[in-house]
Parts: structure tokens; sequence; C-alpha cells
């Protein structure tokens, strides 16, 4: 395996890689590497045939207040873990090569970017986009893996390159949760033995939400009601949305026909998780 921190490198690796008629993956993480991105790297192993993973704490999309500096780092292991199931390269650039000095050029998917996750998180997804094209350029993949855990980040990224004609097919891979049904996350390492039991109350209700609505004893607006009144009662938990919208678009959801999901975004102690479902309302084509 190919670990290394030049785009030099990076790219003469890839150029014979495609030379030799082999598909470029493309898994693209911030490194602290769990169950999740394992999966996301077997999917890419599975589907083409030379993966890159890309590990970068990236700067920009996290706020002032956030948990960049704390942000866990672990290279050695995250390397051993790549070589382990037979990545064939590891990118994992320094803060200059993917911000050169007077960087200046910003990508941005607008509207999407603002609502939910973005409302919350001012330009996070302006700093996630930026950072995803940079990492495109660099790495020039055929498909790119991303995990439906960040349901609006998934979706703003197939926006993009569908409209800046982008030759990459993005793929979703479904959620991994632990058996208790926590959804894995890098940032659950930070929570005690008791906000992990508080955070258990985020699947679960989104798990009932999608079983009221797919079994028809609920409406979507009725579910979406429980969902936040079931959550903001949770002690210790601090909600910052829990809603039932158009899983394509992200709109407040209208037809039964439509697939939905489930998204919530919440506080437990200093740690912020989110999570979602997909939702088969009866009657979904
Ligand atoms: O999902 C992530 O880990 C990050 O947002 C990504 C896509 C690697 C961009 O920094």
């Amino acid at each position: 395996m190919l670990a290394t921190a030049s785009l030099d490198e990076l790219r003469a690796a890839v150029r014979e890689a495609r030379a030799a008629g082999k598909r470029i993956g493309c898994v693209p993480t911030m490194g602290a590497l769990h169950a999740g991105h394992l999966s996301l790297m077997r999917s890419a192993l599975n589907e083409t045939d030379y993966v890159v993973v890309t590990i970068f704490v990236n700067p920009t999309q996290f706020g002032p207040n956030e948990d960049f500096d704390r942000y866990p780092r672990q290279l050695d292991k995250d390397l051993e873990l790549c070589r382990g199931l037979g990545v064939h390269c590891v990118f994992h650039p320094d803060v200059q090569t993917m911000y050169p000095p007077d960087d200046a050029t910003i990508v941005e998917v607008q509207g999407l970017s603002t609502i939910l996750e973005g409302e919350h998180r001012p330009g996070h997804f302006r700093g996630v986009t930026t950072v995803v094209t940079k990492l495109f350029h660099a790495v020039q993949p055929d498909v790119a893996f991303f995990g439906q855990k960040d349901f609006q980040q998934q979706l703003i990224l197939r926006r993009m390159v569908r409209d800046l004609l982008m030759p990459i097919r993005i793929r979703t891979c479904p959620t991994v949760r632990d058996p208790d049904g926590l959804a894995l996350s890098s940032r659950n390492a930070y929570l005690t033995a008791d906000e992990r039991r508080t955070a258990l109350n985020i699947s679960r209700a989104l798990f009932r939400a999608r079983e009221a609505i797919e079994s028809g004893e609920l409406s979507v607006a009725e579910a979406e009601k429980r969902l936040v009144q079931v959550l903001s009662s949770v002690p210790g938990l601090k909600l910052d949305y829990a809603v039932i919208r158009n899983a394509e678009t992200l709109d407040p959801a209208e037809n039964t026909g439509d697939q939905l999901v489930g998204l919530v975004a919440a506080r437990v102690g200093t740690t912020r998780l989110i999570d979602n479902v997909l939702i088969s309302p009866p009657g979904t084509a």
C-alpha cells in the first residue's frame, strides 16, 4: 500500500493504475477510522479496482467553537487498518497542500447547504464541498463512497458533482450501527458510558417513527411531532432538530408516495450527534 502526503506521488500512482485499465475508487475520510469507514472501503474494494482512501481533518468544515482541535487523530492506526483491508493507496495531505497560502476559492451548493445541519453549523457544508472538490481533483476517482449517516452531506455532494459536471459517481453506503442501534461516528469516542446510554434514544426514536409511518399507525406530521416530543423530554439530550423530510430534496414531506428520511441532530454533553433513517410510507413505489 502506498501511504503518501505528496500530491505528485498520489497522481503518479493513480495515473499508473488508470493506464492499466483500473477503475479508481475513493473513500474520503477525516481518519479515526471505525467499522463504518471500513464498510465504505470494502464496498470500494468490491466495486472498483484501485482504492484511494483520503485522511484529512479539514479545518474549513469546523466552526470556531467546534471540535477541530480535539478531533481524534490516529494516522498510524488508520494506516494499519487500511493495509489490513487491502486498500491500495492512502493520501494524507497536510493543510498547506490542501489550502495553499492565499487560497481564495470556495465551492458551495446553495440552498441545500443552509438548511438543517447548515443552519446549525454555518459554513460547514461550504468547507465540505470545497475540500471534497480538491480531493476529487487530486484523486480523479470514477466512484466516490460516502456514508448514509451524513445524509445531507451525500445529497449535497451528489448535487455538486451533477452541477459541476464532475465525471464521478457518488455511492452512498448504509449506516453501520453498534448492536444496540447507535450509529457509528468518530465522535462517539467523546461519550461517557452514561452519555452513550442517553444517545441511544436518538436511534430508538427514529426507528419508532419509521415503524409508525410504515405501518400506517401515524401520519408523517404526527410521527414528526412525536419524534420531537420524545427527544425533547430525554434528560441530558439537547435537540437541535428532529424532522421527517423528502429524502431527495429535504423539503417538508408532502405526498404519501415520497421516499422520506427522518433526521435528528442533538447534543449529548459536549458531543453533537446526528442520525437518520430512510422511511418508505405505505404506497411508496
Ligand atoms: O464525512 C467526512 O468525513 C468529511 O465530511 C469528508 C467528506 C471527508 C470531508 O472532509
